[in-house]
């Protein structure tokens, strides 16, 4: 089992424990490997090179101390350090690592990741600092655990112990970090312990220091609403925490709703025969329009042909500037039209083409500048690679279409100007951008195929912004279609 270097804490944090997730074991088998059973009764191999290793994973099994592990690290070769790091990161990758705190016996919080550990350098903080919980922290209880999800940083905090869920909760109103400290060592917590914790909440931006540092970050921060993150995390892969996809009636044993809804107590007006003989090329395009998964693999798409695409579906046909009277200096916007409707001409979709092997521009991702016209290459082709491989998947097949866009908000733009309804919006711009690339691919011969599910924090490595200043939203595979399959 090997994964990319996905972040873990390797610092001697006081209090903070390494442990095996819940429902997680982990046994010892001949050879050179361990037994890792999770899930429902799914077992993976973990291949190790030095019994050292194996030693130290055992001991996840009870709980290693962040101290013990940052020392263990420390006393192995390079290539030790890099096995145990690729160890630890496959785990972490699966979700079946946490940290505990303040001890393995009786821990008062369980902290989990659904997308790789956060920093944890330790910074000072003195003693008279102001901290105040996140207003994007949000506690609720799943089965009978109370927990405290906090999505910017895809963090989960079990509640397992009602003493410090209070001590946690009183962070809703602003106090003095030292008042802090001194009511959960009244608790019977150790200061030094408590003190590391409180250094980590305010690193990973659960505790805030009050006034907010006004760093671009945190402002951006800022202009999120719990319910649009919480939703935008749980509702795409990377970061969130439940079940993607299809499961049919999971939740019911109820049938599935019918198709139509009759409303037979209401009286019903007949209507004309639809004209047949209107000449409109938008009207075949949409009665014609479907949903085609497979493609040519021997057909690649003129340039000419993408550029046409992107000219007729995305790019911006014109600027303007609104601006708000009365809300202050500079409170002005600029706002485009397109081909595509966007709420308040925000037009905050960015596009990614992803290319792959046998097209005309070598693989890779490309950014498109929608107002120059214009591509910029960010990223590799074994990116460009796994993002169509995953768009793959969620078409039912292992064969990644030939060209996929992926689409991402820039969430400043909307939540600049909207409260409530931002999040909302932005997806009803997702919708109308899909129709529009489905009609402007079908004009040119293309074919393609909406994509539910796009994982966000993959396409955050690639980007190197946080996903709540420009997140994945949507995706988009196309392609001339393959002549076999019948799907058109
Ligand atoms: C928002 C949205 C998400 C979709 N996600 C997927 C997907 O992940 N995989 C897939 O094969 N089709 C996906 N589709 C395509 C639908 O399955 C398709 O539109 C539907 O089956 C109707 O077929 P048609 O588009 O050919 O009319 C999606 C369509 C929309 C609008």
């Amino acid at each position: 089992m090997t994964g990319p270097p996905y972040p873990i804490p390797l610092e001697p944090l006081p209090g903070f424990w390494m442990v095996l997730g819940q429902g997680v074991s982990l046994e010892e088998a001949c050879e050179d490997h361990l037994v890792l059973t999770y899930g429902v009764g799914k077992r993976t191999r973990l291949t190790y090179r030095m019994t050292s290793l194996s030693d130290l994973l055992m001991e996840l099994c009870s709980g290693i101390s962040l101290a013990r592990l940052a020392t263990q690290h420390e006393a192995l070769d390079v290539c030790g350090q890099i096995a145990l790091r690729e160890l630890l990161g496959a785990l972490n990758q699966r979700r079946l690592l946490a940290l505990a705190w303040p001890d393995t016996e009786h821990p008062a919080l369980r902290i989990s990741t659904a997308a790789g550990w956060p920093d944890c350098q330790r910074r000072h903080l003195p003693g008279d600092v102001c901290i105040q919980l996140s207003a994007l922290a949000a506690v609720h209880r799943i089965d009978d655990e109370m927990v405290l999800d906090y999505p910017p940083r895809g963090l989960r905090l079990g509640l397992l112990d009602p003493l410090i869920t209070g001590w946690l909760l009183s962070f809703c109103s602003p106090g003095l970090l030292a008042d802090h400290i001194g009511e959960a060592v009244a608790c019977g917590r150790s200061e030094s312990d408590v003190r590391c914790l409180i250094e980590m909440l305010v690193a990973w931006g659960i505790l805030a220091p009050t006034p907010a540092n006004r760093d671009d970050d945190r402002e951006i921060l800022a202009l999120w609403e719990c319910h649009a993150l919480h939703f935008y995390t749980e509702s795409h892969s990377g970061y969130n925490w439940g079940q993607l996809g299809t499961v049919p009636g999971a939740s019911t044993r109820r049938p599935s709703p019918p198709l139509n809804r009759p409303r037979p107590s209401l009286a019903r007006i007949s209507l004309p025969v639809p004209q047949t003989n209107v000449d409109s090329g938008i009207l075949a395009a949409l009665s014609e329009r479907r949903s085609v998964r497979y493609f040519a693999a021997d057909r690649p798409v003129p340039l000419a042909v993408l550029s046409t695409f992107f000219q007729a579906t995305v790019a911006i046909q014109g600027t303007d500037s609104i601006e708000f009277p009365g809300t202050g200096e500079g409170q002005s916007m600029d706002i485009a039209y397109g081909p595509s409707p966007s709420a308040g001409a925000c037009h905050a979709l960015e596009i990614h083409l992803c290319v792959g092997g046998g097209q005309v521009l070598p693989p890779g991702i490309y950014h498109y500048d929608a107002i120059a016209h214009q591509l910029c290459k960010i990223a590799t082709a074994e990116v460009s690679d796994a993002l169509r491989q995953g768009a793959a998947g969620s078409m039912g097949h292992h064969q990644p279409p030939p060209l996929a866009i992926v689409i991402t908000a820039h969430f400043e733009r909307v939540f600049w100007k909207y409260r409530g309804i931002a999040m909302a919006n932005v997806l009803r711009d997702v919708g109308a951008l899909y129709q529009t690339l489905y009609l402007g691919a079908q004009a040119l011969g293309l074919r393609g195929c909406a994509i539910g599910n796009v994982d966000v924090a993959a396409f955050e490595r690639i980007n190197g912004m946080p996903f709540w200043r420009e997140g994945a939203v949507g995706m988009f595979a196309f392609g001339y279609p393959a002549p076999s399959t019948g799907e058109c």
